[in-house]
């Protein structure tokens, strides 16, 4: 005899009970299930699964400590909280190719599960989404309609804004109303909106910092938020000239986390290289691993410890090899 008790015992019969049982009560509620297995819907009261979120950053994003921790606390704070007085808004900032896109897609994957190709999920690219410094007034209104339009829809959509440093003033000042703690604006509540900007700034602070642990014999799992925020704070935001400190992003504190991405070093690149192996399908050659790993560039000179694309190339290698 089976055990009892454990799901080894459902049968179908008693689940085809259940569901007859629970439409007869429910007749909307499994009507809407049905529908959205079949199209998206908007699931702005789904708890987030913090402990699957934990297991994919903990297995596919590499050598950051600092982000997965904050970003984990961010996630399950927010989404667990009934009430935000805000949307909430996560500016990740470092080296290119440290897994600042790579943290965006899993984040949307795990709140929608149809991730950057959702409805409910919006990525917009400066370089590529607004380019023409004549046209801000035109981008300006667009996206303010667009993100009117979409959080009315579904309230726990998601924007992404990559290249925020290459941002124009006038499409963060576009952003702002949206991000303050407002109960609504124009009758529509931005709360349980999530923002995410995404900007190599203070890239360079970052490595310098990661470095000086290096070189003093620290392991670079001991450097703390607080090790950086300094630097970060007082040399790139408030520079007077960086245009983030202009937009008034950072003295009003509409941004929640600010989150650092440390510079990666040969280990972190061979394990993307076998993530991205076993992504394809195929078995993890340690030949080709390192072979790929040392394709790329390391920095500073002398010791070598940091790639300088990150993973970025990692794909393009591999595909090379
Ligand atoms: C939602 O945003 C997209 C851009 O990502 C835009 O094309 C679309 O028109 C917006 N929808 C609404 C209802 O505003």
């Amino acid at each position: 005899m089976p055990p009892r008790g454990g799901c080894c015992c459902w049968r179908p019969w008693r689940v085809a009970i259940a569901i007859g049982a629970a439409s007869a009560l429910t007749g909307y509620l499994s009507y809407k299930d049905l529908y959205c297995r079949f199209a998206e819907c908007c699931r702005e009261k789904q708890p987030l699964n913090a402990s699957a979120l934990k297991l994919e950053l903990e297995e596919k994003l590499f050598g950051q400590h600092l982000a997965t921790e904050v970003i984990l606390k961010a996630l399950t704070g927010f989404r667990n909280n009934p009430n935000p007085k805000k949307p909430l808004t996560l500016f990740l900032h470092g080296w290119a190719g440290t897994g600042k896109n790579f943290v965006s897609q899993i984040v949307a994957e795990n709140l929608h599960s149809k991730g950057l190709k959702s409805n409910f999920v919006h990525l917009f690219v400066s370089t590529l989404h607004f380019p023409h410094e004549q046209q801000i007034k035109l981008y300006q209104d667009q996206l303010q309609t667009w993100i009117r339009g979409n959080v009315s829809a579904c309230a726990s959509s998601m924007f992404i804004f990559d290249e925020m440093d290459k941002l124009h003033l006038g499409i963060i000042d576009a952003i702002k109303p949206f991000l303050d703690y407002y109960e609504q604006v124009d009758g529509v509540s931005y709360q349980k909106a999530i923002f995410i900007f995404l900007s190599n700034a203070g890239g360079d602070l970052i490595t310098k910092t990661a470095l000086d642990f290096w070189r003093a014999g620290r392991k670079r799992e001991d450097i703390q938020l607080k090790d950086l925020e300094h630097v970060l704070s007082v040399r790139v935001f408030n520079n007077k000239h960086s245009g983030l400190w202009h937009s008034g992003l950072i003295d009003r504190n509409l941004i929640d986390y600010f989150i650092p991405f440390l510079p990666l070093e040969y280990t972190h690149v061979k394990e993307c290289v076998r993530a991205e192996m076993r992504a394809r399908g195929s078995t993890v050659d340690e030949d080709i691993v390192t072979r790929v790993a040392e394709e790329m560039t390391f920095f500073p000179k002398d010791e070598k410890i940091y790639s300088d694309k990150g993973c970025k190339t990692v794909q393009s290698w591999l595909d090379f090899h």
